[in-house]
């Protein structure tokens, strides 16, 4: 299945949960990976992992993505084709106490990596951007062309990378810029190897769910349970982690084949509520994972879900697995790797 030898992809954020996976799918496909990350949320057992699953090795680089010297010398030292720059921070509440952090990262970031990139050449550059950009969208599923009114810093930070694409698309037209809108990823590699790891009380819901089945939390938080949905919680749309990686493949291979930008959202086309992603993890692992409904979480959409049809007529690509796989994947990853990396 190798369908690029040739290609060095530089791969920012590789230690982290979609990086890791990104990676995977990169080295199964026999493209070479320079991975670079700080640190700061992956961990380096990941790369490990990473190497035990596919037999392959990579180059590891432990800088900040706003270095500009390491950067350079990336660039310098390996032939690299492409990038796919996911380093960001990414926590919703947090990128409001910390609004500094979240600009700098996330802007500064992208800035360094177009910067190095456009001194070797014109740039080939996946970004990871969010759904989240979307805001309070009017209307689901939500296409590529709604309205982009984000409601938090780390989405105004999104849409700021954004635009900064298009304001480089423009200037440059020799530049590929993919622009990827992930919905929520969730799951984890079959292996159970490599997963999901959040530093402390998980923020989002299914790594929640997890610990609590492990019984290392007691019970979840159902955060509200009057909206005006079916059951009253809110609606999302889940994609599996390795949807998410093979896309970025997908939009890599476009860009490296096809002149030209592009932006499309990463999702399934399907909602489910938090109740039926409790209900559904309990059945498929044949467990119980206690419950309780409690008020809103401030800034909570009550339901949306993606058109992905961009993304299918562009790149072929579509999501392939359930949520029961996503289910299933991430109880496993949590299982097997009780506390994370270790
Ligand atoms: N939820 C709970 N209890 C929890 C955690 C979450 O009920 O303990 C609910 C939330 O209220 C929401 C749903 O589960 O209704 C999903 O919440 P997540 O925090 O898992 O995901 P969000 O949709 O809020 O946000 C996620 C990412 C963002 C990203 C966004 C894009 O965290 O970074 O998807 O759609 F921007």
């Amino acid at each position: 299945m190798q369908d690029k030898p040739t290609t060095t992809v530089l791969v920012t954020g590789a230690a982290g949960y979609v990086g890791s996976h990104t990676v995977v799918a990169l080295l199964e496909r026999g493209y070479g990976v320079v991975a670079l990350d700080n640190h700061c949320n992956g961990s380096p057992v990941a790369y490990e992992r990473v190497q035990k699953l596919t037999g392959a090795s990579f180059v590891k680089v432990v800088a900040d993505v706003r270095d500009e010297v390491a950067l350079a010398h990336i660039l310098s030292t390996y032939p690299v084709d492409a990038c796919i720059h996911l380093a960001a921070l990414k926590a919703v509440a947090e990128s409001g106490q910390k609004p500094l952090d979240y600009w700098s990262n996330n802007v500064g970031g992208l800035l360094a990596v177009l910067r190095a990139l456009q001194h070797a050449g014109p740039c080939r550059l996946v970004f990871s951007s969010s759904a989240t950009v979307y805001g309070v969208p009017e209307f689901s599923p939500v296409p590529e062309a709604a309205a982009l009114r984000p409601a938090s810093v780390y989405g105004q930070t999104k849409l700021a990378g954004e635009q900064i694409l298009l304001a480089l698309a423009a200037q440059s037209p020799l530049s590929r810029l993919a622009t990827l809108r992930y919905f929520n990823p969730v799951g984890a590699h079959p292996s159970g190897l490599i997963g999901e790891a959040p530093h402390g009380t998980p923020n989002n819901l299914m790594p929640y769910i997890t610990q609590v089945a492990l019984r290392q939390r007691h019970e979840l938080s159902v955060f509200g349970g009057d909206y005006p949905t079916p059951d009253g919680t809110c609606i999302r749309d889940y994609i599996h982690i390795q949807d998410l990686a093979a896309g970025h493949v997908a939009a890599l291979r476009h860009l490296l084949d096809e002149p030209g930008s592009f932006t499309v959202n990463l999702g399934t086309g399907r909602g489910t509520s938090v109740r039926e992603l409790i209900s559904t993890f309990d059945r498929v692992n044949g467990v119980c994972v206690p419950s309780v409904v409690v008020g809103r979480r401030s800034g909570d959409v009550s339901e949306y879900f993606a058109d992905p049809s961009l993304a299918k007529e562009l790149l072929g690509w579509c999501a392939r697995h359930t949520v029961e796989d996503m289910c299933r994947d991430a109880w496993r990853w949590q299982l097997r790797n009780p506390e994370g990396y270790t």
